[in-house]
């Protein structure tokens, strides 16, 4: 959520900065800004609307300087216009500054800073740190930037990552987080920073992953860490665990066609030196000091948001299969601020594609504080979730940047698959031929991923009779009704189009009122335990004359029958039918979505990664 981008170094910093932020985009992209220091000048610019309107108003005008900011941002405080964008500055234009995240005592700090004679020109949260800043620069003699921003920020409570840069500290960016994720960039005779390691990869693979409540001042030459509270660090440098062209479109219209179709490669990854079928074993790295904790667990609280609490609600019949505990799957924005009782041996295992998501954090912490065991499943290696569990497990599924989330919701059930096998085993709940059937056939999910891939184009004709409605209606039941909710949640997402994902038999407790020719069903129903009952939930529909788009299993030709389009999937083992399930509605979406002429991977109002609560 706001994508912040930082340089100091000999490069022009038009080119690094308006390169990083187009790498950034996909955190929010309402507005965006740049802000640029030469010899001892501020020049701001800063527009409404995409990035390329800012590429547009700077063309051709004269960003060199030492030191550099910029941000695309994503609107809390104040609608997106050319004034709410950042950077902000305070009275008298001398400093810049670009945050992500939440000033919650704003209102308060502004009206004493009016009563000060502070002008205020914005209606965000962020002006009062520029205003702040620039008052404890003002105030005190000598005073550096960097000890004006920790005053600043002593008088703060909420969320940030922000960089600063002012007039009277030349060449400086002065950096500092709590709670919104920023990472250096260490190069040579040249230093960046961004809100994640992509805005900047392609000039140096050296980062450092900035902490809670961390401080750093960065030049071109030099960087140091301190806390808040004026402790040295020590900044540990690690290298970025990917390559650039995972973030590069390679040939595809969109990053999401891209990630859907890297889903073969994707799963294959999330398993790879984890699953052994002929030794009916998963070896879990990243879990293997807390076995004795697994094994005597006797309760699992899942916590995530959006695509992953769907993975959530698929891993709880999953475990509740193979280890036969209670499973319990939390909204994370809910169970941050609920009195959850938590009995002896409760796990806690919070899931996330960027690691980064401020609900799923909050949750894992409030479990953390009350001595619970907390691990995580995240995509993003390094990410504050990562850092901040007990224990975890990487998706491995590589950087996701279409906002729609397709292939960390597969990586996630892989993954949650494994551990649920993994405890089963450990816990003796799960058959050790069963185990092998099951670890034979997670093995094989990719080459069957690939031929729903193959199916594009019949997935592109039904696409196109759906991109006319105005509704859908989305069914499923079993481990396959989270898959109805995704399946709604994809077309929601980028076509606009109304949709609701409902348990195939709870229809005919309300929605069945709605179905009419403007509301198509899709019907999940693989060749699985509930076929019979959802054939029977198919039949109601087509009572009332509505039309049905049916996912089945391949050889399941009889359905034609009851269908008005049919999209068939390999058969798996019921446990896996949601791996399969959800490709086609990803591609129907998708090609729904790019028939409205929508912008796929930036659909309105939404971001990537919601680094705000
Ligand atoms: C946003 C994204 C979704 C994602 C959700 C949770 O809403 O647009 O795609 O599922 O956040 O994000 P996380 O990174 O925690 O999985």
């Amino acid at each position: 959520m706001c994508g912040i981008v930082g340089y100091a170094g000999p490069r022009p910093l038009k080119g690094v900065l308006m390169g990083g932020l187009r790498r950034l985009e996909y955190r929010g992209y309402d507005s965006a800004g740049i802000a640029i220091e030469r010899d001892g000048e501020l020049q701001l610019v800063k527009v409404t609307g995409k990035i390329q309107e800012l590429e547009n108003r700077i063309a051709g005008m004269d960003l060199s300087g030492s030191v550099g900011i910029a941000h695309t941002r994503w609107a809390t405080h104040g609608e997106p216009n050319d004034l709410n964008a950042h950077p902000h500055t305070g009275c008298d234009d001398r400093l810049a500054l670009v945050h992500n995240g939440i000033i919650e005592n704003y209102h308060a700090l502004r009206t004493l800073l009016l009563e000060r004679d502070h002008r205020f020109t914005t209606e965000t949260d962020t002006e009062v740190l520029a205003h702040l800043i620039e008052e404890h620069l003002e105030n005190g003699k000598d005073r550096t930037l960097e000890d004006a921003v920790r005053l600043a920020l002593q008088e703060v409570d909420g969320t940030f990552g922000l960089v600063v840069i002012d007039q009277h500290h030349p060449g400086k960016l002065v950096v500092a987080r709590r709670g919104s994720p920023l990472v250096i960039g260490v190069g040579e005779n040249e230093n960046f920073v961004g809100s994640d390691a992509s805005a900047f990869a392609e000039y140096t693979r050296d980062i450092i992953y900035l902490k809670d409540d961390e401080i750093a001042t960065i030049t071109s030459s030099d960087y140091s860490v301190r806390t808040l509270q004026d402790e040295a660090r020590d900044p540990v440098v690690e290298e970025i665990t990917w390559e650039l062209d995972q973030i590069e479109k390679g040939g595809f219209d969109h990053f999401m066609l891209k990630e859907i179709h890297e889903q073969p490669q994707t799963v294959e990854d999330s398993m790879r030196g984890r699953v052994f079928p002929d030794q009916c074993e998963v070896k879990l790295g990243g879990l293997e000091d807390v076995h004795d904790i697994l094994a005597s667990a006797e309760r699992i609280i899942f916590t995530a948001c959006g695509t992953s609490w769907h993975a959530c609600l698929v891993a709880r019949r999953l475990f509740e299969d193979f280890v036969r505990i209670p499973v319990e799957v939390e909204y994370a924005s809910e169970f941050r601020y609920s009195r959850p009782v938590f009995t002896p041996g409760t796990v806690l295992i919070a899931v996330s594609q960027s690691g980064e998501t401020a609900d799923t954090l909050a949750a894992l912490r409030l479990a953390k504080d009350e001595g619970i065991s907390v691990f995580g499943v995240v995509n993003v290696v390094g990410s504050t979730i990562a850092r901040e569990t007990d224990a975890g497990v990487y998706l491995h599924a590589g950087p996701e940047i279409g906002v729609a989330s397709t292939k960390a919701f597969t990586s996630q059930v892989t993954v949650l698959s494994q551990i649920a096998l993994l405890m089963g085993r450990l816990k003796g709940t799960l058959s050790k031929k069963r185990c092998e059937g099951i670890l034979h056939e997670i093995t094989r999910l990719p080459e069957k991923i690939r031929t729903i891939l193959n199916q594009t184009d019949s997935i592109i004709e039904i696409a196109s009779v759906f991109s006319k409605v105005n509704n859908a209606l989305y069914l499923g039941r079993g481990y396959n009704f989270p898959v109805a909710l995704e399946g709604a949640l994809k077309l929601k997402e980028i076509s606009y189009i109304h949709a609701e994902g409902y348990p195939a038999a709870e229809m005919k407790h309300g929605p069945i009122a709605l179905i009419d020719d403007d509301m198509p069903v899709v019907v999940l129903a693989p060749g699985d335990q509930v076929y019979q009952k959802v054939i029977s939930n198919i039949e109601e529909i087509r009572a009332r004359k509505g039309r049905i788009l049916v996912v089945a299993t391949e050889g399941n030709e009889t359905i034609r029958e009851l269908a008005t389009w049919v999209i068939h999937i390999p058969k798996t083992l019921d446990c896996f039918y949601p791996l399969l399930a959800v490709i086609p509605l990803q591609l129907l979406s998708y090609y729904v979505a790019v028939a409205r002429d929508c912008n796929v991977d930036q659909p309105r109002n939404l971001a990537k990664s919601v680094t705000v609560e």
